[in-house]
């Protein structure tokens, strides 16, 4: 559990790049959390046993969804592990969240919107086959073209046997196969780099056939501002 001191405060300051105006207020923060933390167990299998990788977390939004909804289990799962390439956040999230069964890691690759300067060695920071759920929300849909297919590799890696990987980006029938900032398209104007990154379905699904990896679920246009849902799984 969490010590009294490490007891999550207010949400770090908006300055640092996560999910935009989403998140009206701390309460609507932990509900999405929650909300999401079901869903992976019902979609990905995620137990209480489970060793979750959470890439792209951001201040760790996803953590305090585990700890709410495995409060009976202790409020934890075997593992909880936080990466992201925005350090404040990481530091964030270590002060405020890390604990027994909860961790997060600093990478320092590069993203054009959110770490451009970072190395152009993309990681995950895990073992081959160590993760059981994979969970990547609004990553994707900052990602270039390249980075894409190179990163679903490395999740078909990490992925251990019955492993499922839940990512959300845009994907549009009829559309170039990758853009970036696509104007006229969905809620907001898009303003910097990487700020939306769309792709066409039959381009994203090439990019997850092509590291073979399958498609277990689609649910299109359902997440936030218009992105829609996979769930991969290793062929
Ligand atoms: C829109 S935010 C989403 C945050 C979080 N997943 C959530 O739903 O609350 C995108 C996050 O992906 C992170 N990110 C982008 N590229 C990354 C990479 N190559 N490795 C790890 N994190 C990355 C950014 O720093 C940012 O925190």
């Amino acid at each position: 559990m969490f010590s009294k001191k490490k007891k999550a405060g207010a949400l770090p300051p908006g300055k640092y790049r996560m999910g935009g105006k989403h998140f009206k207020n701390d309460a609507a923060f932990i509900k999405t959390a929650v909300q999401d933390v079901k869903r992976l167990e019902k979609y990905c299998g995620l137990t209480k046993d489970s060793r979750l990788l959470d890439w792209g977390c951001g201040a760790g939004r996803l953590a305090v969804g585990v700890r709410e909804r495995f409060a009976d289990d202790g409020g934890r799962i075997a593992d909880y592990h936080g990466v992201d390439v925005q350090q404040e956040l990481i530091d964030w999230a270590n002060q405020n969240l890390a604990g027994p069964g909860f961790r997060f890691t600093c990478v320092d690759v590069s993203n054009e919107r959110y770490n451009p300067d970072g190395t152009p060695e993309r990681t995950l920071a895990t073992e081959p086959g160590s993760v059981d759920v994979f969970y990547a929300y609004s990553v994707f849909s900052h990602m270039n073209d390249e980075d894409t297919p190179a990163y679903l590799k490395l999740i078909h890696e990490a992925l251990a046997p019955g492993g499922r990987a839940f990512v959300t980006c845009f994907v549009e029938e009829d559309v170039p196969g990758w853009e970036e900032n696509p104007e006229g398209y969905g809620p907001l104007e898009w303003k910097g780099r990487l700020h939306c990154t769309r792709f066409a379905r039959w381009h994203f699904e090439d990019h997850v056939n092509g590291v073979r990896l399958a498609v277990d679920r689609f649910e299109y246009g359902r997440e936030t501002d218009g992105q829609s849902l996979y769930v991969l799984r290793r062929r």
